[in-house]
């Protein structure tokens, strides 16, 4: 069911819930050469001919590293109470091992403290993506001993942020380092091997396991260990049970592939059945589904838009769309058999359908998939294409008009039984939104490019009011 604009009664959340918003290191810091940072696989990908739009890469982005005060200032200014942000692993440990750079380290602790002068709470991403190039180099994720130069880099941020960060996330999204980055190629490192995908997802599965750990020992036990999941809701165009088995496919490569192990200790023995052309999984070693599966203090959910599937009557072939780019190489390894399609009703900039019901469906999955465990959603929004009016505001109703949508549904799931305990709006700024460059703004404040000023839009005071108040406020007319 559609949810009403502005429903009759005012929808109201819990006094302590989190109202956030999210940025990514790569995508907002820019100073990529300052403090001995070394190039990370954006670098090297935004930087190669014809992989992003315009050839736009984050050298500058919106130069957060130098006004991550006046960011944190205009944050408090909105009335936000969380901020959920990345650290750039090659800014840490530029060559991906070894000892820490302080200045990188220090860098973070100054936008921490900043945060918490200003009353808002801090959540930690360790890897938003940016996988330093050095390790590249040494194999990536399909190698085994990425996950433990991750575990190494969780301790040393652990034990640098620990006493003053509670909040932590692993990893955001492994689905699009794994099957976008070594499968589709859409993302960095570029790679179209969809062998060394499957081994990619092992091993970031592997790397928030002993991550999770390495952040245990090096933190005070009061700290909440997380990892975010763009957990896909996919449905199937009809209940024909080719169409429902391609569904089922797809969940498993888009869902059980990660919260498999890390939720329930084993692979789905679909998922072997479904990639046995492609992998033999000999690269699961012993014990390391019981590494991998370490209890969580919460699960962070990041939602956009539904994925609707059928069975594919011929083998697919052009094009893909996955949502994030188009490639000649499908995302999904073993599932030629399995055709996308687009959802019906109003979409996006993106092209991504408009469906709060979409997020309510997660939230109420993993609180069944995962009882007890405190659900974020730490990425949900929109893209449009804002531009300011000639006094210089930014209206932008229909990403009002989304946010309250999906805030409803998160109403709604609570009301429903769901631990739901924040919320993070993507994103606090317009920002480089990977292979399309800075041509989509997701952004609730406006960035002018030439002039790196902020001007937030007014979904940006919208959401601030809601933040503030624990109420929606009434959405304005598209
Ligand atoms: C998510 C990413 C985030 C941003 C949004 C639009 O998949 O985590 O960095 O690109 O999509």
């Amino acid at each position: 069911m559609p949810e009403p604009a502005t429903p009759a009664t005012p929808v109201t959340f819990p006094p302590a819930f989190l109202w956030g918003a999210a940025t990514s290191a790569y995508q907002i810091e820019g100073a990529v050469r300052e403090g001995g940072r070394t190039p990370s696989i954006w670098d090297t990908f935004s930087h190669t001919p014809g992989k992003t739009a315009g050839g736009e890469h984050g050298d500058i982005a919106v130069d957060h590293y130098h006004r991550y005060r006046d960011d944190v200032a205009m944050m408090a200014d909105l009335g936000l109470n969380a901020y959920r942000f990345s650290i750039s692993w090659s800014r840490v440990q530029p060559t991906g091992r070894g000892p820490a750079v302080q200045v990188g380290l220090d860098f973070y602790r100054r936008l921490v403290d900043e945060l918490l002068d200003k009353g808002i709470k801090p959540a930690v991403t360790l890897y938003h993506w940016d996988l330093p190039q050095e390790l590249e180099d040494a194999g990536g994720w399909p190698e085994r001993d990425t996950a433990y130069r991750f575990a190494e880099y969780a301790q040393i941020v652990g034990e640098a942020l620990g006493d003053r960060v509670e909040q932590w996330i692993t990893l955001n999204e492994p689905w699009c380092s794994a099957f976008l980055g070594y499968a589709s190629g859409v993302h960095a490192p570029g790679r179209t091997d969809p062998a060394a995908s499957l081994k990619a997802a092992h091993h970031l599965n592997l790397a928030h396991g002993l991550g999770t750990s390495a952040l245990r020992a090096a933190m005070p036990a009061r700290n909440s260990v997380a990892l975010s999941l763009n957990s896909s809701v996919v449905r199937p165009v009809s209940q024909d049970p080719a169409d429902l088995a391609a569904a089922r496919k797809i969940d498993d490569l888009a869902n059980g592939v990660f919260h498999g192990p890390i939720l329930h200790g084993a692979y789905p023995d679909s998922l072997f059945a479904a990639t046995e052309l492609i992998t033999d999984w000999s690269y699961v070693e012993d014990g390391d589904l019981r590494a991998i599966n370490q209890p969580l203090d919460a699960l962070g959910l990041n939602y956009y838009t539904p994925t609707l599937v059928s069975a594919a009557d011929t083998d697919l072939s052009g094009p893909r769309a996955d949502g994030h780019g188009a490639s000649d190489f499908s995302p999904w390894p073993g599932a030629d058999d399995v055709a996308f399609h687009q959802s019906p009703g109003e979409r996006t900039e993106m092209g991504w359908s408009i469906d709060p019901t979409g997020l309510h469906e997660l939230i109420m999955r993993y609180t069944r998939e995962a009882p007890g465990l405190p659900l974020y959603i730490t990425e949900n929004g929109a893209a449009y294409d804002d531009k300011p009016d000639p006094e210089g505001r930014v209206h932008d109703p229909e990403r009002i008009s989304y946010l309250h949508g999906h805030l409803a549904a998160v109403r709604r799931a609570v009301s429903d039984g769901a631990d739901v305990r924040g919320y993070y709006l993507w994103s606090l700024m317009d920002n480089f939104e990977w292979a399309y460059g800075y041509e989509k703004r997701f952004g609730a404040v406006y960035v002018d490019y030439a002039t790196l000023a902020r001007t937030p839009k007014s979904s940006a005071l919208w959401y601030g009011q809601a933040a503030r108040t624990g109420t929606l406020p009434p959405v304005p007319e598209v």
